[in-house]
């Protein structure tokens, strides 16, 4: 991508509005613009790291088992009145009426919705156990909608829902979304801690939040510092294997929300020089609820003695368009943001520092199009903009390798490539840039 032809409206001013690193960033760097409160346009350079962030999510449910389909966002008020919870839910909820008067409300979330799905097909154990996703936008017409996308109304959310026959399945069917979920985020180069959790409005007995510390967060956390060192299952882990011994790994230290912290428990199990106590950012929670909506909305399977039970289930969600933000707050410095790979809109960026001159336009043209044709995402800044603000300008964006092409350089064939996340530098030939960025 060329940025004279690209749209990256850079502010140079701090937005007054933004009260935190990641949502100042994002203003700055152009990734986002505030339409109404908590509800935001994704312009082109954000857009592109949540879509990479969304396909990360969507591999490591895929390989859990999980199956996507898509739901809509608008849902009927009927439908919620069948689980009793389209008055639980309360102001959150945006209400809608169509033309007919017919109430609709903009879905927080998807279980009557899924479990109305389910029981219009599934009537055996045979079948089972299933786990359907979708990743979409939901409404929740929050009382402060604030931070910028950490907190916004309208969000992007993965949502997973398993159906078993029994609790024993259905703990089972956590347990892969747990180290799913474990999977997903160190993917994008967060440490999400998995902590006890409450259940909150969706209910149930069982939950834990996935969590980024960081002293922004909105959730006070307590933790045993030897869980932040814990392994990450590989690759290849085996879904149908016994995923037990993981999960045991991973609950066993002490890691709690504060609005289940045990104070006591915590000072007797945790020696006082591993104790963490600090701030995070809900990235996910999953939940078990067993029959709380199998029971009112009736979706039972036939079990293997013939009768009909209903099925044991659970709901698992990840903050999608949360998450873009929640990698900034882990990963910028003061001149900006510091994309892991993984997520990052672009993998490099071509800096010409002389626009308009024959030898670095030259160059820079070969290693555009080199770069590209091996498939590497490349930004190449070809503004007529100085040096001084190109460099500025790709340290706010955060690409992990900037190419800097200079005449001084060119002169004596070489070319330095600096690595965002650290500010190495390195001289090279052309072809070895291509070479180390695109093997
Ligand atoms: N208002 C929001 N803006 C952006 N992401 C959100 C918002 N609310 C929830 N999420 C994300 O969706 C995920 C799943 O939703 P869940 O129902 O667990 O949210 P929640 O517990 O109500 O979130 P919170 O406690 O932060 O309000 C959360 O873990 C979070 O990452
Ligand atoms: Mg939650």
């Amino acid at each position: 991508m060329r940025l004279t032809r690209f749209f990256l409206p850079i502010l140079k001013e701090n937005p007054k509005e933004a009260e935190i690193v990641s949502h100042r960033l994002m203003l700055r760097a152009g990734m986002m613009r505030q339409e109404a409160a908590g509800i935001y346009a994704w312009l082109p350079l954000g857009y592109r790291v949540l879509k990479k962030i969304e396909q990360i999510v969507r591999e490591e449910q895929d390989r859990a088992g999980a199956l996507e389909l898509l739901m809509p966002t608008l849902q009927l008020a009927d439908l919620w009145r069948e689980s009793g919870r389209y008055d639980a839910y309360g102001p959150e909820m945006l209400r809608i009426a169509d033309r007919h008067k017919r109430e609709l409300l903009y879905g927080p979330t998807n279980e009557e919705m899924i479990t109305e799905i389910f029981r219009a097909y599934v009537k055996s154990y045979r079948n089972l156990p299933l786990n359907l996703y979708h990743i979409q936008w939901k409404f929740r017409d929050e009382q402060r909608p604030r931070f910028g996308v950490m907190r916004g109304r309208e969000f992007l959310m993965k949502d997973a829902y398993s159906f078993d026959l029994d609790e024993a399945g259905a703990r089972r069917s956590y347990n892969k979304m747990f180290v799913a979920y474990l999977r997903t985020f160190a993917r994008m180069g967060l440490k999400a801690i998995p902590m006890r959790a409450e259940t909150g409005p969706i209910g149930g007995d069982l939950s834990h939040e996935f969590i980024v510390l960081a002293e922004t967060g909105e959730s006070g956390v307590f933790c045993d510092r030897d869980v932040l060192d814990l392994p990450v299952p590989g690759q290849d882990v085996n879904y149908d294997g016994d995923l037990t011994p993981i999960i045991k790994q991973w609950t066993s230290l002490y890691a709690a929300t504060e609005d289940v912290h045990d104070a006591a428990r915590f000072e007797q199990e945790v020696p006082a020089e591993r104790r963490v106590n600090t701030r995070g950012i809900e990235v996910g929670q999953i939940f078990y609820f067993g029959t709380k909506y199998s029971e009112p909305m009736k979706a039972t399977v036939a079990g293997p003695d013939g009768t009909d039970v209903p099925i044991h289930g659970g709901s698992y969600g990840v903050g999608v368009s949360r998450l873009v933000g929640a990698i900034i707050e882990a990963c910028h410095d003061e001149a900006g943001i510091k994309w892991p790979e993984a997520v990052a809109p672009f993998k490099a960026v071509i800096l010409n520092l002389k626009q308009g001159s024959d030898d670095t336009d030259t160059a820079c043209e070969k290693l555009y199009r080199e770069l590209s044709a091996k498939g590497v995402d490349v930004l190449y800044d070809d503004t007529d903009q100085r040096a001084g603000a190109k460099f500025a300008a790709a340290d706010l964006i955060g690409i992990p390798w900037q190419i800097m092409v200079g005449p001084k350089g060119l002169a004596e064939g070489k070319i330095e490539i600096k690595r965002r996340a650290d500010g190495s530098r390195e001289n090279m030939s052309a072809s070895d840039v291509v070479a180390r960025i695109a093997g």
